[in-house]
């Protein structure tokens, strides 16, 4: 049987050049997020020349395509996709940011914001975007919001749902009316009783790849009825964006059947990935490979780029708060973040933040151990490391929520053990607390699911840059 193979891209973000690249106020919204706005045409442009040359047959785009809905960002982006889907079929779904649901598309003149970019609506989307795939078109369905999700024919015995999510959930949340679920039921019962293989990509999430308590928000509603049933008709593989975070993960419905999501990460935000799924004989192999660098400006900038930026709103943020009183009220208002009483906070938020630029392994775990009564970390993995500052720690832990635990593979074991003790020594306080059994039990919810986030940043369940599914 023939292989085919497909590259996935997720969380484009393009933002137009036209919109404003400098000044004090871009340079606070390009530093409070993982995301390289300036950069996204160059990143683009690399990426897609990649795929051009490449031997992928098709390239499927999950959502996020423009930053905020901008309309320089969406026309100079379709022109980027037009020129690629001349030489490979490009498939693509738009999502949130697509039509500015947020109402916070800016532009940026001198060290001003100015709130007026103008966007195009979640009424325009539908025909900007229809032409990609349209001849391999093979089923459509308009929800209530006039978003369509299609089913394309990506070779004689493999399809692609691609499914626009958009408030068609419970309560106009990201996800699915009854008759839009159904549809897709009846699309993957089609597509096998002829004989084709299926896979489908939509832009929220269907599983939380890091628990609720981080992804909850960015899933759709009524996630494990949809992932049930999805998994029941016989879909074996969902990709996802949104989150910006890649991590892969199963489910197994109440009647026994398995369905995977992959999370792809953001094309334009470290780690930059571009995922390829080969599918020979009903096996899916997806191998997923980072963008090493591009071109901006006449200067050629490597991986390291997308990593440093990331890293950046981490060292920024403690920078400002260990020096600069009115900076870091200003970075953390890019992010909509008001701390109350603030002027009176201020002198501990520093002092805080000069510790945490500054402390080693060896006193942040003496400190911790003294305040947790000894059920913090392993005193012997602490001592391996005491020397090390722990922030360039810290920052990797950061990372791997974005890379899918990449970078855990060449952390020291030591640190990856602390990593996971910080995270479950919370727990077992949470009984010696002065309150009723109830909210102790609440808390314990919390703080259990706190320490599941850290095991699976350390050691992550899925490997997202190889894994296999049979379809
Ligand atoms: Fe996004
Ligand atoms: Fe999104």
């Amino acid at each position: 049987m023939a292989v085919f193979k497909a590259a996935f891209l997720a969380d484009i973000h393009y933002f137009s050049p036209k919109l404003g690249t400098t000044g004090r106020a871009y340079e606070l919204r390009s530093g409070s997020d993982q995301k390289c706005l300036a950069e996204s045409g160059a990143v683009v442009d690399e990426a897609f020349r990649i795929l051009a040359e490449s031997d992928a047959d098709c390239v499927c785009i999950a959502g996020d395509v423009t930053n905020n809905g901008e309309r320089f960002s969406h026309d100079e982006m379709i022109a980027k996709m037009d020129a690629l889907n001349e030489k490979k079929p490009v498939y693509a779904i738009t999502s949130t940011h697509d039509w500015c649901s947020d109402g916070r598309s800016r532009r940026y003149v001198g060290n001003e914001a100015i709130w007026d970019a103008e966007t195009y609506g979640e009424a325009d989307l539908p025909d900007l975007y229809r032409h990609f795939g349209e001849k391999d078109e093979l089923a459509k369905f308009v929800n209530a919001h006039g978003f369509e999700s299609r089913v394309f024919r990506l070779s004689d015995t493999l399809r692609l749902i691609a499914v626009n999510d958009d408030c068609d959930g419970e309560g106009g949340r990201s996800g699915y009316s009854p008759e839009h679920l159904a549809w897709m039921v009846e699309q993957i019962k089609t597509a096998k009783a002829e004989g084709a293989y299926v896979i489908a990509m939509e832009h929220h999430l269907l599983l939380p790849g890091l628990g609720r308590l981080i992804n909850g928000g960015q899933m759709i509603a009524d996630s494990e009825t949809v992932a049930a049933a999805l998994a029941d008709a016989g879909l074996r593989l969902m990709f996802v964006g949104h989150s910006h975070m890649m991590r892969n993960t199963e489910y197994v419905s109440p009647n026994g059947n398995k369905i995977t999501q992959i999370n792809l990460g953001s094309l334009t935000g470290y780690p930059a990935p571009i995922l390829y799924l080969t599918v020979e004989d009903g096996v899916a192999r997806a191998h997923v490979e980072f963008l090493q660098g591009f071109d901006y400006e006449g200067k050629r900038y490597g991986a390291d780029f997308f990593r440093d930026h990331t890293a950046d709103v981490l060292l920024h943020l403690l920078n400002a708060a260990a020096t600069d009183k009115e900076d870091l009220r200003e970075r953390l208002g890019a992010d909509g973040i008001r701390i109350p009483k603030y002027d009176t906070l201020y002198p501990v938020i520093r002092k805080v933040a000069k510790k945490a630029l500054t402390i080693k392994v060896g006193a942040a775990g003496r400190l911790l151990n003294t305040l947790t009564l000894g059920k913090g970390a392993d005193k012997k993995d602490i001592k391996a490391v005491k020397d090390d500052k722990l922030l360039p720690h810290i920052i990797d832990d950061f990372l791997n929520v974005f890379d899918g635990s990449y970078l855990a593979r060449t952390q020291k074991e030591e640190v990856k053990r602390i990593t996971v003790s910080v995270g479950e020594c919370l727990s077992p306080l949470v009984g010696r607390l002065p309150l009723g059994k109830g909210k102790k039990e609440s808390i314990k919810k919390t703080t259990d699911q706190i320490g599941a986030i850290a095991r699976e940043l350390m050691y992550p369940t899925g490997d997202v840059m190889d894994s296999v599914i049979d379809l």
